[in-house]
């Protein structure tokens, strides 16, 4: 949410300004990554690059033509692209669903209808285990309202004061997840309207089972649920993953939104206050639910800021919270096979100053045996991210009896360890990241990509060998590469080496300090990465958010190689409509459709549902704009981006 007018949160990581060593080892590491950036296009800092003269995953041509910049009303893709507005916010997802109605939504509609500011999406392909390209299973997460663009009669200023029970009800249906079968035939995307498969899950309804280290933890009890193992839904799902045996992971982000009351007091303030939990949230539930009430249920912000897994294929099936993972500020989470089947899990804690965090599992995972996989992910190791000097990092266990991670500190378990996954991770001296977003492993290459929006708060003395600009406008892509054992990446390794894919900014403004491996075009470069995709070529698709803040154009799609020649040199190819950010990139398994999702259009500063900035999708007066997912197909059948 670059440019949200409530993401205005303080920085809550307590982590000390630099000492004057620290500050020359800095700068002299700063110089040393600027050097190592220029170089590693050619050669690699450490020998990883690929050579130009041999062809390898990654390096596939990428041949559409760029477009321009836009700030304007509506979408722009890369010519010989169709854009097919597949399903908006308020569209049923059964056929005899309630059709949307504008401004007068009701929460038992919005329960059965395509939720509010889509975000993560996955395909996943029917029949389960298949890689078919032609049908499958929309899963779509809905992160966020903004209200004064949802309801008439409301500003950016006053809509507390005038957010009514059942417009916030509303809104607790409009969050979570949606799973919705679609189908292609003849080029075009349809809606499968009476699949089994059809499913809301909703903040305001939901169950979901706790699983893991805090399942049952005396800070995850409430009065609605005295035993600390059922939560009611699941909220802020930003980006997510998928995992080898088949379900999804959603992430739940920015919890400290949701909670009212005097933060100030009682056992567990200092712990609010390291979330960010101040009282003051954005969402006015606390008002009229006890449960988002801080002086009433004290524990209920333990429950939120975990990853949930979600059985797509099952219907019947319970999503479960995954503890073991850590509570923070979920981006996503993305899976990675290691060379010995045990299972990594990346995932970015997106605030700033916050780090970068993987959970191993201790099984491994067994295609053949569904029943081994099924909990793979309660028990297993977490980590945080330490990046020591260019090329160098390490990942730090975030174990409880080990290290600082002790009574004498206030853990007592490693439920109180992934309770206060960012305490623990402070103690064991992780490092603090500008925004980590996306994490996100090349499935052809095996190397990490660690995605850095933006750090406008980041002062020069805080810089630091991984995040070397104070202030960061613009964001960067970190490549993080796992040593190989007999061939393969071992996503389990303590020790990796690094390097910038990216630093983003405009390399012809030399304030801006942006580095690329090449030269990009004046159309091409990029400010505010979020998330990435991978095409089947293993080439890189890069969504942003906030470029409208930080360079004055819409937010766009960018592709780039990931080797060869042409390596982390960033294409322009698609544009937003404006206020709207672009998440959830996502490819059929034939690379032939890139679907994406446009969330918040129209959010931008003194934009109303009365006078919105744009319509879009639907371009009706008495409309208000809709977040939705688009389907983007090349008009002659091809690959994406050909
Ligand atoms: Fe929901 Fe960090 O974007
Ligand atoms: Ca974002
Ligand atoms: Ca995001």
């Amino acid at each position: 949410m670059g440019h949200d007018p409530f993401d205005d949160d303080d920085v809550s990581n307590p982590s000390r300004e630099p000492g004057i060593a620290e500050i020359i080892e800095a700068r002299m590491s700063r110089r040393t990554a600027l050097k190592g950036l220029a170089a590693a296009g050619a050669i690699g800092l450490f020998g990883c690059a690929t050579p130009a003269s041999r062809k390898a995953a990654g390096d596939a041509p990428l041949t559409f033509t760029e477009i321009g910049r836009f700030l304007d009303e509506t979408h722009h893709a890369a010519p010989g692209h169709d854009v097919q507005v597949l399903i908006r916010w308020g569209d049923p997802v059964y056929s005899a669903g309630p059709p949307f109605k504008p401004g007068a939504q009701t929460a038992a509609e919005q329960e059965v209808q395509f939720g509010m500011d889509n975000d993560f999406i996955a395909f996943m392909p029917l029949p389960r285990g298949s890689r078919n390209s032609s049908r499958g299973l929309l899963c779509v997460n809905h992160e966020r309202n903004t209200p004064h663009l949802s309801w008439p009669g409301m500003t950016a200023t006053d809509y507390a004061k005038k957010m009514t029970r059942e417009q916030c009800e509303v809104e607790m249906a409009s969050q979570g997840h949606t799973i919705i079968e679609i189908a292609r035939s003849n080029g075009t995307w349809r809606l499968v309207d009476d699949s089994r498969y059809n499913r809301r899950i909703t903040a305001r309804s939901t169950a979901i089972r706790v699983a893991g280290p805090a399942a049952g933890h005396p800070r995850m009890r409430t009065k609605s649920d005295p035993a600390g193992t059922t939560i009611t839904g699941t909220l802020n799902n930003c980006a997510g993953g998928v995992t080898p045996w088949g379900t999804v992971l959603t992430g739940e982000e920015n919890l400290q939104n949701y909670f009212t009351g005097d933060a100030a007091k009682g056992q567990e303030a200092a712990a609010w206050k390291r979330y960010g939990i101040n009282g003051r949230g954005r969402y006015l539930w606390g008002r009229y639910f006890d449960r988002f009430n801080l002086d009433r249920e004290p524990n209920e912000p333990h429950r939120f800021g975990w990853i949930v897994e979600i059985d797509p294929y099952d219907p019947a099936s319970m999503p479960v919270k995954r503890t073991a993972l850590g509570r923070c500020r979920h981006e996503g989470a993305t899976t990675a096979v290691s060379h010995d089947g045990r299972v990594a899990v990346y995932t970015g804690d997106d605030a700033r100053m916050e780090y970068i965090y993987k959970f191993v599992t201790n099984g491994r995972y067994d295609p053949d045996r569904p029943a081994v996989n099924r909990d793979l992910l309660d028990e297993g190791t977490l980590y945080v991210a330490r990046f020591e000097a260019i090329g160098k990092m390490r990942w730090l266990p975030l174990v409880f009896g080990q290290g600082p991670l002790t009574p004498a500190n206030g853990f007592a378990s490693q439920g109180d360890v992934v309770i206060e996954a960012r305490r623990a991770a402070d103690l064991v001296g992780a490092t603090p990241m500008d925004r980590p977003e996306d994490v996100e492993a090349n499935p052809l290459t095996g190397r990490v990509y660690a995605v850095m929006t933006f750090n406008e708060r980041r002062t020069p003395k805080q810089i630091d060998a991984a995040n070397p600009r104070g202030p960061n406008n613009f964001g960067h892509i970190i490549e993080i590469v796992p040593p190989n054992v007999n061939g393969k990446p071992d996503h389990t390794a303590v020790e990796c080496a690094w390097d910038f894919f990216l630093l983003g900014g405009d390399p012809a403004n030399p304030a801006h300090g942006a580095r690329y491996h090449g030269p990009v075009t004046a159309n091409g470069w990029l400010a505010a990465p979020d998330n990435v995709a991978f095409d089947p070529h293993g080439r890189m698709w890069i969504v942003t958010d906030g470029q409208d803040d930080w360079a004055g154009f819409a937010d766009s799609v960018y592709a780039a190689e990931t080797a060869g020649p042409r390596r982390g040199i960033t294409r322009n190819f698609f544009s937003a409509p404006r206020g709207a950010e672009i998440c959830g990139p996502e490819f059929t398994p034939d690379g032939k459709t890139l679907f994406l999702s446009i969330q918040h259009p129209a959010e931008e500063k003194g934009s109303t549902y009365d006078r919105p900035s744009t319509r879009w999708p639907d371009f009706k007066e008495g409309v208000p704009p809709r977040p939705s997912v688009v389907a983007v197909t090349k008009g002659n059948g091809g690959e994406i981006g050909s």
